[in-house]
């Protein structure tokens, strides 16, 4: 058990109205049940979910807050449904948010993380309520220098991969929307927000670790790792969903103060190889082996990042909850449990509420 931790920022969002872009994909599910927890008014905008055991199909997050299926490269379509929905809150994740995919989709990966990203922020600049609005971009917008220490707001950004750059660009679209339309308002706060990979229960997106390792073990088959010595910093989709919610109530209270980059990463001790991960995975399941594989070539991924979050830690007071070994054990118990037949809704509730009391 851990201690009890400070959740009063969440009451904010009882009764209010928010948007969530890419509610059908892994984080946005976890998000938009959370603010619907919360008392959150929540409509997701989003493409339809890809597959039948989708966490959002999983949860029947369709049942729980209204969605509308769409596109954010559609301008006018989504105006449309922004303003008839006349928002407080945009949380903005749609997007294409796989690496390798962005090698064979280029032109969709820049169309949406760029251009959908532009007309986000347009949709959002001319809604009348609005109070706050928060980007999701990714810890891939810092241009690697593969060096060890942490990466602080300021730094230089850029990407080697689509994605990657992006992730750059759409933060240069922030920058240039804050300057330009939203400094000078005393009512509306915004953030752009850096996070790094993040698992949890529910992601089935092909070449992401957790996924991959999780179905082979329903396979019964060893789990492959391509690079066993990458390290990432691990951390549970929670983690920095606390923290754009936590970031969204002091935008909200406090515009001029906060609006601005911000990282959310987890503590140093969280940093693990592929290799630790997918060994906890394991023993969490209850069986299963790893294969690995030597000199295997993929396309260009960088080798190692790692977030300097004093911002938020000294400014927000947020810290991260659980460590490597906790998340790794929610996250195997998630697939586990469904797996076995357990139903999954009130799995995540469960989760989000141990979570939000600091157990
Ligand atoms: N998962 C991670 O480890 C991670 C790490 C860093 C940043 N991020 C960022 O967090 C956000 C959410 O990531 P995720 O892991 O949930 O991704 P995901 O692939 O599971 O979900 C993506 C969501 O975006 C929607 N989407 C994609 N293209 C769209 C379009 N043209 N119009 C409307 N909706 C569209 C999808 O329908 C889905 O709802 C993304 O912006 C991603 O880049 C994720």
């Amino acid at each position: 058990m851990g201690k009890m931790v400070e959740s009063d920022h969440l009451s904010l969002f009882a009764g209010r109205r928010v948007v969530v872009t890419g509610d059908t994909g892994f984080k946005g599910s976890w998000l938009a049940l959370w603010l619907s927890m919360c008392g959150a008014e929540v409509l997701g905008y989003a493409l339809p979910p890809k597959r039948d055991n989708d966490h959002y199909n999983l949860i029947g997050l369709k049942g729980v807050i209204r969605h509308v299926d769409g596109d954010v490269r559609d301008f006018e379509g989504m105006r449309k449904v922004f303003s008839d929905f006349d928002p407080e809150i945009v949380f903005h994740l749609a997007a294409q948010a796989l690496v390798r995919l962005s090698y064979e989709e280029p032109k969709n990966t820049f169309d949406t993380n760029v251009g959908g990203f532009v007309n986000v922020l347009e949709v959002a600049r001319c809604l009348p309520k609005l109070r706050s609005v928060i980007c999701v971009t990714s810890d891939k917008c810092y241009l690697n220098k593969e060096w060890t220490w942490g990466y602080r707001e300021s730094d230089e950004l850029g990407g080697r991969d689509p994605y990657s750059a992006s992730k750059a660009a759409a933060e240069m679209v922030f920058f240039g929307y804050m300057q330009a339309f939203f400094k000078d308002r005393e009512d509306v706060g915004i953030g752009s927000v850096r996070a790094g990979n993040v698992i949890g229960g529910g992601d089935w997106s092909e070449d992401r670790i957790v996924p991959d390792s999780i179905k082979a073990l329903q396979r019964g088959e060893p789990i492959f790792l391509r690079n066993p010595s990458s390290t990432r910093p691990w951390q549970h989709v929670l983690e920095p969903l606390s923290g754009y919610m936590l970031l969204a109530a002091k935008l909200h209270a406090s515009p001029k103060a906060y609006s601005g980059s911000w990282n959310f990463g987890p503590d140093r001790n969280a940093v693990n190889t592929v290799r630790d991960l997918a060994e906890r995975i394991i023993s969490h399941w209850g069986d299963g082996r790893i294969e690995t594989a030597v000199g295997s070539e993929g396309p260009y991924e960088s080798k190692l990042l790692h977030l300097n979050c004093d911002k938020a830690f000294y400014s927000l007071d947020w810290h991260p909850r659980w460590d490597f070994e906790r998340t790794v054990a929610e996250t195997t118990v998630w697939y586990r449990d469904v797996w076995r037949g357990q139903p999954a809704l009130p799995k995540t509730r469960e989760q989000i509420t141990a979570y939000m009391g600091g157990e």
